[in-house]
Order: C-alpha cells, then sequence, then structure tokens
C-alpha cells in the first residue's frame, strides 16, 4: 500500500535517508510512470543524426509505452504512439527503418508518417456485405500523436501538451554543456544495449555519484582518467534534478599514468592504485577538441537522459524503465563528421569504457543488480546519502567525495510525484 504523503515516506527533509522500499514497490511504480514519465518531464529519446532523411524511422520508448519518431517532408519531426488505433498491434518493430507510411501488420490499417489513418482493407466489406458503417470517422483513429523538440540534434518527447519549452527544461547549465558537446555535425559509431535488473532510481542515483567513481571502478583509479585528488565537482540546475559531474585532468600526473600523491591517498584507505601499468597508452590518450581542459563528465537530465565525454569517447545514454525491477539503457556512440583517421580510431577503441562490457560500466550494472538484490524484501531500512554534507542541496561543489546530486535526484523526484515531506529541501 502506497503511503499518503511524503512526510510518510522519507526520514528526513533533506534526503539524506532513502528507503528501500520505494526501489521495488509496484505501485509506486505505476505511480512514476504517469507522474513521471507520462507527465510534467521531457523524455530522451535519441539524435536527430539517427534519422536524418525523410521517412526515417526509429522506434523506442516513452516509459513502457511504444513510440515512433520520424522525419518529416519539412524536416521536422513526428513523434506517435506506436500502438494501431484498430486493436492495439505495435504498428512498427523495426528499430530503424526509411517508410513514407506505416502499416500495420494485424490487418494492415496504413498511416501516413504523421499518424492519419489514410487506408482500411475492405472498408466497405466485400460484395455489400461485412466492413465499416458509412459513419466511420478515420480522423478519430490515427496513431496518437506526442510532442517532441529537439536541442542541438537531442531529441526529447513529452506525453504533457502544455509542458514547457525543452529550452527551458534544460536550463542555462545543460543548454551549455549540450552546446558543448554536440558543437558540430556529428557522426553516430555504434550502439549498445544493455538490460539491468535493477530499479531505475538506481542507476540515477548510480550517475549522479562522484563518490564511488575511484572506488567502484578500478580502472579510473589505476589509470587516472578519475582519482579524488584530481579536480573535479559537482553542478546541479535550479531544479535540483539534472546534473553535471566534471572530472578534469591531475596535474601532476601529466607525463604518466602515476600520482605519487594520489597513490599515497588511496593507499591509506586501503585501495590499490597502481596495481597495474599498460606498456601502451595509445588507448587512454586525449586529443583536445574544446576551448577547456575537461576530459571527463557525465551530465544527467531528469529523468533518463546523460550525455557523456570520457577523454575522447562521447555518448548519450537513454534509460527505459521496465517495471520495478528492471530497466534498460541505450548508449549512443559518436563523433564528429569531420574527425581525421588517427581520432576516428581513438574514439571506438575508448567506446570500450562502455557499454555492457565496458571497462568502467560494467560494474555499474554489477552493483545496481546486486543492491536490488540485498534489498528486495526490505520495508523498513534505508540508505544514507550524505557525503558532501546533509542540510541544503547545494548547487556547486569543487569536490568529489560527494553525494548531493543523488538528494538534487530525490529532491525533484518528491516534487513531481506530490510526495514532498514537509518543509522538504528543494
Ligand atoms: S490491430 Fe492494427 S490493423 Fe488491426
Ligand atoms: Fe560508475
Amino acid at each position: 500500500m502506497l503511503p499518503r504523503s511524503g512526510d510518510e515516506i522519507w526520514p528526513t527533509k533533506d534526503y539524506s535517508r532513502i528507503p528501500y522500499w520505494v526501489f521495488t514497490d509496484e505501485a509506486l511504480y505505476r505511480q512514476e510512470l504517469d507522474k513521471i514519465f507520462y507527465g510534467s518531464t521531457w523524455n530522451y529519446v535519441g539524435l536527430e543524426a539517427e534519422i536524418p532523411e525523410w521517412g526515417d524511422f526509429k522506434t523506442t520508448y516513452v516509459g513502457e509505452t511504444p513510440i515512433i519518431v520520424s522525419r518529416a517532408r519539412d524536416g521536422g519531426l513526428i513523434a506517435l504512439v506506436n500502438r494501431c488505433g484498430h486493436r492495439g498491434a505495435m504498428v512498427r518493430r523495426e528499430r530503424f527503418g526509411n517508410e513514407k507510411t506505416h502499416t500495420c501488420i494485424y490487418h494492415r490499417w496504413c498511416y501516413s508518417l504523421e499518424g492519419d489513418l489514410i487506408g482500411i482493407p475492405f472498408k466497405r466489406g466485400v460484395n455489400g456485405k461485412g466492413g465499416l458503417e458509412k459513419g466511420f470517422n478515420e480522423k478519430e483513429h490515427g496513431l496518437k500523436r506526442l510532442r517532441i523538440e529537439s536541442f542541438k540534434g537531442m531529441m526529447f518527447v513529452t506525453f504533457d501538451h502544455d509542458m514547457i519549452s525543452l529550452p527551458d527544461y534544460l536550463g542555462p547549465l545543460n543548454q551549455e554543456q549540450i552546446s558543448r558537446i554536440m558543437c558540430r555535425p556529428i557522426k553516430i559509431l555504434g550502439f549498445q544495449k544493455q538490460v539491468i535488473n535493477g530499479n531505475w532510481k538506481l542507476y540515477q542515483e548510480n550517475l549522479r555519484d562522484t563518490y564511488h567513481a575511484s572506488l567502484l571502478h578500478s580502472f579510473f583509479v589505476t589509470f587516472g582518467l578519475d582519482r579524488v585528488t584530481n579536480p573535479g565537482g559537482t553542478r546541479l540546475d535550479a531544479s535540483k534534478g539534472h546534473s553535471f559531474v566534471f572530472n578534469r585532468p591531475d596535474p601532476a600526473a601529466a607525463d604518466s599514468l602515476v600520482n605519487e600523491e594520489s597513490t599515497k591517498v588511496y593507499a591509506s584507505e586501503g585501495v590499490k592504485a597502481d596495481r597495474v601499468s599498460l606498456e601502451d597508452t595509445w588507448f587512454l590518450g586525449f586529443h583536445p577538441q574544446y576551448d577547456d581542459d575537461m576530459r571527463l563528465y557525465l551530465a544527467c537530465l531528469f529523468p533518463n537522459a546523460h550525455y557523456q565525454q570520457m577523454n575522447n569517447c562521447l555518448n548519450t545514454r537513454q534509460m527505459i524503465p521496465r517495471g520495478p525491477n528492471s530497466f534498460e539503457v541505450v548508449w549512443t556512440i559518436f563523433g564528429y563528421e569531420d574527425d581525421g583517421e588517427e581520432l576516428a580510431a581513438l574514439r571506438k577503441h575508448q567506446a570500450n569504457f562502455i557499454g555492457p562490457a565496458g571497462f568502467v560500466s560494467m560494474e555499474d550494472a554489477e552493483v545496481i543488480e546486486n543492491m536490488q538484490t540485498a534489498f528486495k524484501d526490505e520495508r523498513h531500512a534505508y540508505s544514507v546519502v550524505e557525503m558532501g554534507g546533509r542540510g541544503p542541496i547545494i548547487a556547486e561543489s569543487d569536490n568529489k567525495v560527494n553525494e548531493i546530486p543523488i538528494r538534487g535526484f530525490w529532491s525533484k523526484y518528491a516534487r513531481l510525484m506530490d510526495l514532498e515531506p514537509t518543509g522538504g529541501e528543494r
């Protein structure tokens, strides 16, 4: 049974304690679909570069609802619910394609790219028998159209026709950072997909968690991509739901992968930071392309989008919920159309950082499944989220021993779910 109010859910008003049952409860999950994924949010559905030509389409999901995203004749974007107006079959089953109409496999009702119902086999029956009655109005039975907007080539869909514009939703921080990573025409290099048997909110916590990065991921600390001793920090937008966690290169390890000071810091915590090394470090290289020295960052857009730079590996992630105990991640790996041969090769090698078997990402999936198992039947206990401090959810921090963006996520979550505690931090 669902608690009636936020005061019954949260042990603290600053979201520093999260009850485990919120990751497993079926009724709460149904409410999340309605209030978050089908509510006042923009959901990431892919990159425009995936469907460049008239008639190109892709199929994906918003929440658990299948959708079709396609390119209109005038270059615009169209988003439709992928469910036939006749008796509900999924009209498109391919992941990608190019067609000027969509025809359902079941009884071949046919729709225009815009979703209008334009063809019904045996509409008037055969020899005057059967078929539809004369008053049947095709206009009422098209595919349901959804609002779609794109910012610098990242496409987002909302079920809420009164939703604020996408740029307003993203806010200045993400407008600036998306413009940075999408700074010129992009080239899709590939996709990775993974189903993770855990709750979708554990993934949102994980990607906002700078504390775990160099402790769970040996790769980061061993090769210096992310160490607590590197300069870096966290930023939150005004809503606290979107976050940006970043890491600058370690100046002391400019010429080698080893920073003795950092090795000492980790050794004092029992972590070996120098267990292995590489004979050929080309794979970890960095080809500078921007006006700053940022090498590793991960941005989270509430509720399901992420964009990331890890040295020269650029990617977006779309998270799709699949019930309270499972979700899917789609990584889209990209570079720029004008990348030279050497850089294109480096990007492909560095794509090994991410994905189901990624040198870094594989451990996130493993730990999320491990957590889901550990608290599957727990109705009373809660997690502790107070690295970086309790109380106000501060928008900027200059350290990475920090769980503040996680509390920001929960604050936005509680607001959208109408489950804020009285006087809850925002
Ligand atoms: S369900 Fe699609 S045509 Fe019948
Ligand atoms: Fe991680």
